[in-house]
């Protein structure tokens, strides 16, 4: 236990030092002030957890004191100390926010059980605080996530009601373009014009595609398909088609794959979007000569997979929006910002988990984890986040039992 830290103001010195030595020997760590100025000076530089303070003082006065007191530290507790004939000063104390006051001559015992009542309405504060700080980010929290799922069903909801006239758009367009290209129809007023309005109708198009396709591609998805899937080669496969991005960067993408054991159960499709996701970001990240390195650790239950670059990092106040729908740092018309909202929607239905770790000017470390097994997955339940413990220390698992 910490030791509790008293002030001890009073102009009497004869009457300080004893009281001072008397309450060390009860344990208190123990300040002296001779007067308000003293006591202001003492509490700017040391904490204090209770002040005795004696009302009757030359300058200023206990209650100047307590007000000032009460104004610059609202968690210490102050004990008046009033002249015999003067209780009306303590209570006048009390209306003013001390804890409580005692009249001179003081009698020890009865000042020790006043500081530890302080103590303990202060301790009961502190509780409170914490308890009530606690509610209110817990339905911060919910009213966050209930908004997020809202906010997703919301959107897939509107790109399937946009995905329907945008291929109408979409197929007219093509038609215009197919008539711009006509020798008959070469010459016509302003035709310049009308090609650049339909290259930027093409161009609208293909963003608003992108939009509604990995939005509905993660809503339609038909059920997960779950069977054995080779992670080794899953992950190269995978590499390949992001290779020649990474080459036109001239970045390097290194696979560490030799502690990938055989197969694991799960969905190849899924797996592979989330890579790709992961990596696509990757790539937005890192600059020439940065490097990406995807590895895997597996243990009997679970395979990890860690995707990890060296490039520009994620600062900390984004790290908790990138998983929201339409969270995005690139520049308007390059990113939808779907991207690991959906990745983390796959994860779930895959009965897995993701998590980020990150540094500004680093770079970033993605790490999904998946079952590995078939009676892993089956164990996923509701509390997959201790499942997910439990399934790190189990051992002595088959790939296919
Ligand atoms: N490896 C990474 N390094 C740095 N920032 C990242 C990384 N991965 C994600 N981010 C940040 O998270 C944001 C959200 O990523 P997400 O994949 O959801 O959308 P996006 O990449 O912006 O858009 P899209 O996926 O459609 O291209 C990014 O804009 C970026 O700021
Ligand atoms: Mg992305």
């Amino acid at each position: 236990m910490t030791q509790t830290r008293l002030l001890l103001v009073d102009d009497e010195n004869h009457f300080r030092s004893p009281l001072k030595k008397r309450l060390q020997k009860r344990g208190f760590m123990v300040f002296e002030a001779g007067d308000g100025n003293e006591c202001q000076a003492l509490m700017q530089q040391e904490a204090v957890d209770v002040v005795v303070l004696d009302v009757k003082m030359p300058g200023m006065s206990g209650i100047e004191v307590l007000a000032w007191i009460r104004e610059q530290f609202q968690k210490t507790e102050v004990i008046l100390l009033t002249g015999h004939a003067c209780a009306a000063d303590g209570v006048e104390g009390i209306k003013n926010g001390a804890f409580d006051y005692l009249t001179k001559p003081v009698e020890f015992d009865h000042l020790v059980q006043k500081i530890n009542q302080a103590l303990e309405k202060r301790q009961r504060e502190e509780e409170k605080k914490q308890e009530a700080d606690f509610k209110a980010r817990m339905e911060q929290q919910m009213v966050a996530t209930e908004r997020l799922a809202s906010l997703g069903t919301l959107s897939t909801g509107i790109a399937h009601e946009i995905d329907n006239p945008l291929a109408i758009i979409r197929e007219c367009t093509e038609f215009m373009r197919l008539l711009l290209g006509k020798t008959e129809d070469a010459v016509f007023p302003r035709k310049k014009d009308f090609e650049n309005a339909v290259g930027k109708i093409e161009t609208a198009i293909e963003r608003a595609r992108r939009i509604t396709h990995q939005l509905l591609g993660f809503v339609r998805q038909p059920e997960t398909v779950f069977s054995e899937t080779d992670l080794k080669a899953l992950i190269s496969e995978t590499i390949e088609f992001v290779k020649k991005e990474a080459q036109n960067k001239k970045v390097e993408i290194v696979q560490d794959l030799d502690k990938a054991g055989g197969k694991i159960w799960s969905d190849a499709y899924a797996i592979r979007q989330v890579l790709i996701n992961l990596i696509t970001n990757a790539l937005a990240a890192v600059t020439s000569g940065d490097i990406i390195t995807v590895s895997v650790r597996e243990t009997d239950l679970l395979a990890e997979i860690r995707v990890e670059d060296t490039g520009s990092g994620i600062p900390k106040e984004n790290l908790e929006k990138i998983f929201e729908p339409f969270f995005t740092t690139k520049p308007p018309g390059k990113g939808t910002g779907l991207g690991l909202y959906v990745t983390a929607g796959i994860m779930e239905r895959l009965g897995g988990k993701i998590d980020v770790t990150s540094r500004v000017g680093q770079g970033t470390v993605f790490t999904i984890s998946l079952p590995r097994t078939r009676k892993a997955c089956s164990l996923m339940g509701d509390n997959k986040d201790i499942c997910l413990d439990i399934l790190n220390t189990i051992k002595g698992d088959q790939p296919n039992d």
